[in-house]
């Protein structure tokens, strides 16, 4: 079967099987008659680079259903299935007026595989509201909890990306919103700047999301229209020193300040300046509205993307010095 649909970079692989999990029921079921099959999981298909035809069985986790329980005048507990599109439950969340979820609207993927990568935009990550998820054993077809501190969630990673990397199953995602006095984070300076311009001086969960919303359509390709994954890479961090030194050289380099030790550079910047910003190789480019997108114009495939993203980490690292680490999962 071809894979092209289920990828949002739409890059045309196979899979020797491939078969669509509707409920946990049906996932403990076809996990234990294909034992010994070598397993792939597939979601929303929106954080990988896919370079060659997958000799596996590919489960495509489509478990759908929302839950909520008011849990006290404050708060709300909401659990969304695994196969529940992500934007679609942010959306869900925000006409429900649950809050904490608005600035990530429009991140594409599905629930299942939000916390993987803790995804993270405009000041909010996923860890900041997340409470716990279900998990399957994918060996064993046993349920497992993960509590938040045991997801171990940092900055675009946690244990489903590092120590535990395709050895559970997200069935269920569960998140402690807020439904009265929402916490706001406006700290994104395009986010202020958006509300000023339109004169909003107490936002609601709703205009928060809606900025987000344009913000991410002025600069983000949609995969639906152009193949891609997001992010490529992440954004380095560097030392103080490191920095000072390429402050020498180029006065205007954005950055902000982890710690007194630590300074994180956005590889945007670095790969722009490296000049790759709206340039193409064949179908394989660089989104010319943000750098760090790699894109598929229409008919590239896995490899091409792979090797404009190694021209651009060994330019990068010769004119910065700095190792750009990939976000993206290549397969
Ligand atoms: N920049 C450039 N040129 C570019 C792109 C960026 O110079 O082509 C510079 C600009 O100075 C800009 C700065 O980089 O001010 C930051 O750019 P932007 O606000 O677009 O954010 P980012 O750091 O490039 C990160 C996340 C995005 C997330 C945004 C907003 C990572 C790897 N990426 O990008 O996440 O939407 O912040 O919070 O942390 C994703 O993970 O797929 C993703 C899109």
């Amino acid at each position: 079967k071809s894979l092209k649909n289920y990828n949002t970079f739409g890059i045309d692989v196979k899979a020797t099987e491939f078969i669509t999990i509707n409920s946990k029921k049906e996932l403990v079921e076809v996990l234990s008659i294909h034992k010994d099959k070598n397993i792939f999981i597939l979601s929303g298909g929106s954080n990988m680079l896919l370079t060659k035809d997958l000799e596996s069985l590919v489960l495509h986790i489509a478990i759908k259903g929302i839950t909520t329980s008011i849990e006290s005048d404050n708060y709300a507990l909401v659990s969304a299935s695994a196969g529940e599109n992500w934007h679609d439950f942010v959306q869900f969340c925000i006409h429900n007026d649950f809050g904490g979820l608005e600035n990530l609207s429009l991140i594409p993927g599905y629930v299942g595989s939000a916390p993987i990568q803790n995804i993270g935009a405009y000041g909010v990550e996923l860890k900041d509201s997340f409470v716990s998820c279900e998990t399957v054993n994918l060996k064993t077809g046993e349920n497992r909890l993960f509590t938040k501190e045991e997801c171990n969630f940092e900055y675009r990673n946690s244990v489903f990306k590092s120590k535990l990397k395709g050895k559970y199953i997200i069935t269920k995602v569960t998140f402690k919103l807020s439904t009265k006095e929402h916490i706001l984070n406006t700290s994104y300076g395009a986010i202020e700047n958006a509300l000023k311009e339109k004169n909003i001086d107490t936002p609601t969960i709703k205009d928060i999301s809606e900025t987000v919303i344009a913000i991410r359509k002025s600069k983000l390709p949609d995969p639906a229209v152009i193949g891609n994954s997001g992010s490529f890479f992440k954004n380095p961090v560097i030392s103080v020193e490191a920095f000072t030194l390429l402050q020498k050289s180029y006065a205007n380099i954005p950055h902000y300040q982890i710690d007194t030790k630590n300074i994180k550079v956005p590889a945007g910047w670095l790969i722009e300046q490296s000049g790759f910003k709206g340039k193409r190789w064949g179908d394989a480019g660089v989104h010319n509205k943000q750098a760090l997108v790699l894109v598929n114009h229409s008919n590239a495939s896995g490899q091409e993307i792979l090797e404009l993203s190694l021209k651009i980490k060994t330019t990068v690292k010769k004119k910065f010095g700095i190792s750009l680490e990939t976000e993206v999962n290549i397969i």
